[in-house]
C-alpha cells in the first residue's frame, strides 16, 4: 500500500526538468569544452586540443547540454573533402550511460552528411559503442590522411590499441537520425 502524501508534498512544487540538448556549440561553450577534453587528455582517453583550436573550430562542435551545464562534446575534424573524422567525443562521468554519448555521434553524423562527405570515421576504444550506432570496424591503413597528421606525433604508433571504425554517409539518406544536429538523450 502506498503512504499517502502530505499537506508538505502535495504544496511542493514539481521537481526541475533535467532535459539534455545537443546542440552547435557556442562562444560561451568553450571553457567547458576544454575543460573535458583535458580531464580526458589526462585519462588518455583523448588528444589535446587548445582553446585556440576549439575557438577557431567551433563550428565543427556539438555539445550536450543539461539545464545550461555542459556535460558532453564531440566534434568533427576535416581530413580531406571526403573524410572526416570523430574526434574529442566525451560525455562527463557522471552523465555516462544515458544515451548522450550516442546523441552527440547521432548529430556528427548528421552534420558530416549535411556537409556532403560520403565517410566519416574515428579511432576508438569504444569500438561496441561506435558499432551499435552502425560504423563497421576496418583498418587503420585505410585513413592515411589521419597516420600522416595525428599518428606519426603519437607515443603510442607501435603499439597502438585504437580501432578504426568506419561509415559510408551517401547511401543512407532515409536514415532517420538524418533529421538534425540536436536532439534529446534518454532522460
Ligand atoms: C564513449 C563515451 C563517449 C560514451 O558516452 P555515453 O554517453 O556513456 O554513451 P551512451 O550512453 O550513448 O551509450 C552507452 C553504451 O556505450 C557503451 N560504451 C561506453 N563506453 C564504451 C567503451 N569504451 N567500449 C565499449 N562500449 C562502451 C556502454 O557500455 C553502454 O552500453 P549499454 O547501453 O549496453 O549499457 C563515454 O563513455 C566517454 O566519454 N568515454 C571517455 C572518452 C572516450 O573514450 N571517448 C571516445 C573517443 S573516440
Amino acid at each position: 500500500m502506498s503512504t499517502p502524501a502530505s499537506a508538505a508534498d502535495a504544496a511542493a512544487p514539481p521537481p526541475p526538468q533535467r532535459t539534455v540538448q545537443v546542440r552547435p556549440a557556442r562562444d560561451d561553450d568553450v571553457a567547458a569544452i576544454v575543460t573535458i577534453v583535458a580531464e580526458n587528455v589526462r585519462l588518455g582517453h583523448l588528444l589535446p586540443r587548445s582553446a585556440a583550436d576549439v575557438r577557431h573550430s567551433l563550428d565543427n562542435w556539438l555539445v550536450a547540454d543539461r539545464d545550461g551545464s555542459i556535460i558532453g562534446i564531440g566534434s568533427l575534424l576535416v581530413m580531406t573533402p571526403v573524410l572526416v573524422e570523430v574526434r574529442s567525443l566525451a560525455v562527463a562521468p557522471a552523465a555516462v550511460g544515458q544515451g548522450i554519448g550516442a546523441a552527440l555521434v547521432r548529430g556528427l553524423i548528421a552534420e558530416a552528411r549535411r556537409r556532403g562527405f560520403p565517410t566519416i570515421f574515428a579511432l576508438t576504444r569504444a569500438v561496441g559503442f561506435f558499432t551499435r550506432l552502425g560504423f563497421s570496424i576496418t583498418e587503420h591503413e585505410r585513413f592515411p590522411e589521419k597516420v600522416w597528421r595525428d599518428c606519426v606525433l603519437c607515443p603510442l604508433r607501435e603499439r597502438c590499441d585504437e580501432t578504426a571504425v568506419v561509415m559510408a554517409l551517401h547511401d543512407q539518406a532515409g536514415d532517420p537520425d538524418d533529421t538534425a544536429t540536436s536532439g534529446d538523450a534518454r532522460p
